[in-house]
């Protein structure tokens, strides 16, 4: 059997190939009297391949079955396209390998996105969605090799796991299957009678690494049973959380700017048909936004100097400023989108509106933590330092209503050879919006999981 070639494959083709086969779906079908042109789109690219079929080749005899959406197999050779198309299959033969009905939902007309949510099994087959989730897939690999390439290794932290890492009590409890009765709360069926949990980061387990391998990334699924309808929370959402050894918070921001920084150049670079077709389709200022981001030093800013540009602002907020809330997403925009016209790490928080892990400052009153906030979304990560001396890492736990006993081996790594320490926690799918230019965070997903939302 010949071999398939992509169609972007084909497409960047420098010459012409006098025999090659292509195997995709319809987009689209015309027919004239003697001939019918097909566009077959495979998924490689945003673009699709135009074939001319003539009449009288073999398979042309089911051309009327080759409607939108059903998949075909085609041979032919390449040859200089006679319209906008530098390239186009003459076919020498076809074959129709899965029709399709008339109830096929995605006709050529525009859908709309909620539409398209509900119907995530198909959404892949249209060209946004097909560039999004190509980027998703090289922007995981731009995440590995980024870190690969600094000497960092990739720790596997677990799903199942017994810490809350942000003390938020937002996790989603893990309980075995009991057939007859799955309502009632039987502690034997929990994790074999212990209580665990969906893990919402694997930053506690990270630590543990870095401080024997140095540098480390975990990089997986993390779960959020926050009850948040908003364009930018999902319930399983990925994270990439880095940790470093004898690191602190001036470190941990360089590295977090790096990182963003390399993967907008990598979008660029290694997308950039993707780029193209969303910067025309989806977001008219991406590119420029990209290139920017590209060469632009990220701002800093710490919480205090925020809270003060706020009060400043002379605009009215729907949640008030003082020093000690926690920024609301009105008010990262602000500073993003109005203030500062590009990313800015926001670092030094107060300690009560954060976890008990960050370090705290001479100061008493603040911790090394650090957001690094984008115009479109706000937060796409959150870090810090952390706490390194055992005694003010026990007080916190103390004075937080921690179980100390269940948290005694995160302690150890503060017992035994504790070393100053840091790293942050970047949301794939947020970095996804950032570089794709789309706002909900349910069409970057490829099955979102947001409260209701668990049809597939
Ligand atoms: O700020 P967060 O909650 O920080 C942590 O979990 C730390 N343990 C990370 C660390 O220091 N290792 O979450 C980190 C990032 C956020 O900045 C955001 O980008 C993303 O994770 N995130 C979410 N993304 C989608 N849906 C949600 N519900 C998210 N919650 C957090
Ligand atoms: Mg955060």
């Amino acid at each position: 059997m010949m071999n398939r070639t992509l169609v972007k494959h084909v497409l960047d083709s420098e010459e012409e190939m006098p025999d090659v086969l292509i195997q995709g779906w319809v987009r689209t079908r015309r027919d004239s009297k003697a001939f019918s042109f097909l566009e077959v789109n495979d998924g490689s690219s945003v673009a699709s391949l135009q074939v001319v079929a003539d009449e009288g080749i073999p398979g042309y005899e089911r051309i009327g079955e080759m409607a939108t959406g059903s998949a075909v197999s085609i041979r032919g050779a390449l040859v200089a396209g006679q319209g906008r198309q530098r390239w186009e299959l003459r076919a020498a033969s076809l074959e129709l390998v899965g029709a399709v009905p008339d109830s096929y939902p995605l006709q050529k007309k525009g859908h709309t996105p909620e539409f398209l949510r509900s119907i995530a099994h198909l959404r892949p087959r249209t060209n946004l969605f097909g560039a999004v989730f190509r980027m998703r897939s090289r922007l995981a690999f731009a995440i590995h090799r980024f870190f690969q390439e600094r000497d960092f290794s990739w720790v596997s932290t677990p799903i199942i796991t017994a810490s809350d890492c942000e003390g938020a009590g937002e996790m989603f409890r893990v309980t075995t299957l009991d057939v007859g009765d799955a309502t009632s709360r039987d502690a034997s069926r929990d994790f074999f009678g212990k209580a665990a949990y969906l893990t919402v980061s694997g930053q506690l387990e990270g630590e543990a690494f870095a401080c024997a391998l140095s540098n480390i990334y975990t990089f997986g699924p993390t779960f959020r049973a926050e009850n948040s309808n908003t364009t930018r929370h999902a319930a399983e959402f990925w994270m990439v959380e880095p940790e470093m050894a004898f690191c602190d918070l001036y470190g941990d921001m360089d590295m977090a700017e790096e990182f963003v920084r390399f993967l907008v150049g990598d979008a660029l670079a290694n997308s950039a048909e993707e780029v193209e077709f969303l910067t025309r389709f989806v977001d008219k200022g991406l590119r420029e936004r990209l290139e920017h981001v590209k060469e632009t030093p990220f701002v800093r800013c710490s919480y205090t100097e925020a809270v003060d540009i706020l009060l400043k602002s002379g605009k009215t907020f729907d949640y008030p400023v003082s020093w000690g809330i926690n920024l609301q997403s009105e008010h990262e925009r602000f500073l993003t989108e109005e203030h500062f016209k590009c990313p800015v790490i926001v670092y030094n928080y107060p300690k009560e509106i954060k976890p008990f892990y960050m370090r705290l400052n001479e100061d008493g009153k603040t911790v090394t933590a650090m957001d690094v906030l984008v115009p479109g979304i706000g937060e796409i990560v959150g870090g810090s330092q952390r706490e390194e001396r055992l005694d003010i890492l026990e007080e916190n736990m103390r004075s937080m209503g921690m179980n100390a006993e269940a948290y005694r081996w995160y302690a150890d790594l503060r017992r035994y050879g504790t070393v100053p320490h840091a790293g942050f926690g970047a949301g794939f799918e947020r970095l996804l919006m950032f570089v794709t230019g789309v706002t909900n965070i349910r069409d970057v997903l490829p099955f979102a999981r947001t409260p209701r939302n668990c049809e597939f």
